[in-house]
């Protein structure tokens, strides 16, 4: 059985009286994620864990590259003078270098090391930037379905995000977002390949996007979260956003990329062409430290400067996502399969997702439900498990499906 929403409230209440008010609120709010992987655990503890698929987790169950590796070891080896002191906040300046030259070949923007700033992973750059951007009361316009984090990020620094809806098929709704920017819009958050919907932003909607910011009174930052910029299939290409769009500040990870989002090395590349830019990278330069970052870890830094072209094993993923993909779709269900990242966002046969999320348990199916991402009638379901999980799963994904018909 799940944690009804109310009975995690009466846990939080009744242990957390230390805890503030907000962050009470927030937590008794969020986490469908980690609530359903909790679940997960008891789960295969009961019917064991060969009987519970659990796509709920964008945790990479693969290797990081063997490059990646070979790098590490190497870098431990060497234990060069200077590699696990402090360095310049924003980072090793060889390491921001060698990025903004890759950034530059790949954008056409002259990003220099002084516009980059290696950071504790994404969700670390995303909350130094806001902590550098944000007055209380800006808003922060997010396309939904959503990351559920950003809601927080914004509210660390007494911002409000403003959610908006994306079109029939996940993509950006330019018109609606017009419609949402008001004097105290600060920024808009655009993350392509998309998570939990997969979708890539066209060119073109980027482009109309880029015309109405040019139109505005005020300059209003895009920041592209791209941790899954590496992730795109069937020869799909992702546009560069900072070659689009002006105001553009990246904020990026190796987490997913390089399947290490437990060592927290990530980066923001601040535009050159945001008015500004140079006192920018100060301001993020600053907030990183003083929110307690100070710098991104030392070893990784140098790590991601020996193996720039390392990537992910794409042909195994998309492997994964046709075969979940085309299994669901024989089955029965209703599939729009993702051009990148590695989720699976899935329409549910009854409008009820969390209903349609407990069938799935009730199978050993674990998935994630839309309401968590601010897309109720869906599902999440995360490619990162083995082949044979997939395999494995969809006859209960079929038993379901027939549970509702
Ligand atoms: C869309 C999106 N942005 C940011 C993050 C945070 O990434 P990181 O682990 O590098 O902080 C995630 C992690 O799942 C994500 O899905």
């Amino acid at each position: 059985m799940f944690r009804q929403p109310d009975e995690c409230a009466q846990i939080v209440r009744s242990t957390l009286m230390i805890v503030s008010e907000t962050v009470r609120k927030q937590i008794e709010g969020a986490s469908w994620i980690r609530r359903m992987f909790e679940e997960g655990i008891r789960l295969k503890k009961e019917r064991g864990a060969e009987n519970i698929f659990d796509f709920t987790l964008g945790n990479p169950t693969e290797d990081p590259p063997r490059e990646v590796r070979a790098a590490l070891l190497k870098l431990a080896g060497q234990n060069a003078p200077g590699s696990h002191g402090y360095m310049p906040n924003a980072g090793f300046p060889e390491v921001r270098r060698k990025l903004a030259e890759s950034l530059k070949r790949d954008t056409g923007v002259p990003f220099t090391e002084n516009h980059i700033l290696m950071t504790v992973g994404c969700a670390g750059a995303m909350n130094t930037v806001f902590k550098a951007i944000l007055n209380p009361g800006d808003e922060v316009i997010v396309p939904m379905p959503c990351f559920p984090d950003y809601r927080f990020y914004i509210l660390n620094f007494s911002g409000e995000m403003v959610p908006v809806e994306t079109d029939a098929s996940f993509e950006l709704d330019v018109a609606a977002i017009q419609s949402k920017i008001t004097p105290k819009t600060r920024a808009i958050i655009l993350n392509s390949p998309n998570n939990p919907t997969g979708v890539i932003y066209s060119e073109a909607v980027l482009r109309e996007l880029e015309g109405v910011l040019q139109r505005a009174d005020h300059p209003i930052i895009v920041i592209s979260d791209e941790p899954y910029k590496s992730f795109v299939y069937d020869g799909a290409t992702c546009p560069e956003t900072a070659s689009i769009i002006s105001n553009c500040i990246i904020a990026t990870s190796w987490s997913k990329t390089w399947s290490i989002p437990g060592e927290r090395i990530g980066y923001l590349a601040i535009s050159p062409r945001i008015p500004e830019a140079e006192s920018l990278s100060q301001a993020c330069t600053f907030t990183n430290r003083i929110l307690g970052f100070i710098n991104a870890p030392a070893i990784w830094q140098l790590a991601t400067a020996e193996a720039p072209d390392a990537l992910p094993d794409l042909a195994g993923y998309r492997e994964k996502r046709d075969l979940l993909c085309d299994g669901l779709a024989e089955a029965g269900y209703e599939v729009l399969k993702p051009q990148g990242a590695f989720y699976l966002f899935l329409k549910t046969p009854i409008p009820d997702d969390m209903e349609f999320t407990r069938i799935l348990q009730a199978e050993g199916v674990l998935a994630v439900p839309g309401r968590g991402f601010g897309r109720s009638g869906y599902v999440r379901l995360s490619l990162t498990v083995s082949r044979d999980t997939i395999v494995r799963s969809l006859p209960f994904f079929k038993k379901a499906l027939e549970a509702v018909k």
